[in-house]
């Protein structure tokens, strides 16, 4: 089932956001630190009420952070503003809307990849971050895992061939690991973490 606006909208309205920790995930600060990510004008899809990209702009990333809930980019505003730090936070559908600003050096997503539960938006989803990286210019995309006992509830989860099908022409697969998300839930979900660079070209061959 496709999740819109206003199902996510609602969910922030209510504060049903079992994802949203209140800090950046462990799993983006080890990453930006063991692939020594320099600073650089970064993009994060799904962001929520902005934790993690609040951190990376704490890190000296130019940070461009959107998501779709009007509601959740309300939050994160006034969370930055606390912070004291400056992110552009906007209103947008990633798969619909123009993003004004780019290109970028890095984009993030945190459990925004595996909402589409079309393998057409997946790719989709990977040919636009690809328009909007700069060449060489990394994703690192967490991604509720199907490995692992079945849940009752918690994200929709992806096989490593979703990741793979989705990705494959426009970027190469540098790390593709097995972790948690950081969670409020007992049990946190299982996860990928899944570290891409961009193809200088696309390519249709695989
Ligand atoms: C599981 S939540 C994760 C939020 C945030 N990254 C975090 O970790 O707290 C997924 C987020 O993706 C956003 N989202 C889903 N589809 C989107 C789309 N097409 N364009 C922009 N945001 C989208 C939702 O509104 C939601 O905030």
């Amino acid at each position: 089932m496709n999740r819109t606006r206003t199902d996510f909208d609602e969910r922030y309205r209510k504060g049903d956001l079992p994802w949203d920790t209140g800090r950046h995930d462990k799993n983006l600060e080890l990453v930006i630190r063991e692939e020594q990510i320099a600073p650089c004008p970064a993009l994060e899809l799904g962001a929520g009420t902005g934790s993690d990209a609040i951190w990376l702009a704490q890190q000296g990333f130019r940070v461009t952070a959107l998501d779709m809930s009007p509601t959740a980019i309300g939050i994160a505003r006034k969370k930055a503003a606390a912070a004291g730090v400056e992110v552009e936070f906007i209103v947008a559908d990633i798969l619909r809307d123009e993003i004004p600003s780019g290109p970028f050096g890095f984009v993030f997503d945190r459990g925004c990849f595996h909402t589409f539960d079309l393998p057409e938006e997946r790719s989709r989803l990977a040919e636009i971050v690809w328009r909007h990286l700069n060449p060489g210019g990394y994703w690192f995309s967490l991604i509720a895992s199907s490995d692992g006992p079945k849940r009752e509830s918690g994200p929709p989860t992806r096989s490593a061939l979703d990741i793979v099908s989705a990705v494959e022409s426009w970027f190469e697969i540098i790390s593709l690991k097995t972790t948690s998300f950081d969670s409020k839930l007992p049990e946190a979900p299982r996860s990928w973490a899944c570290l891409m660079r961009r193809r200088d070209k696309a390519s249709t061959e695989h």
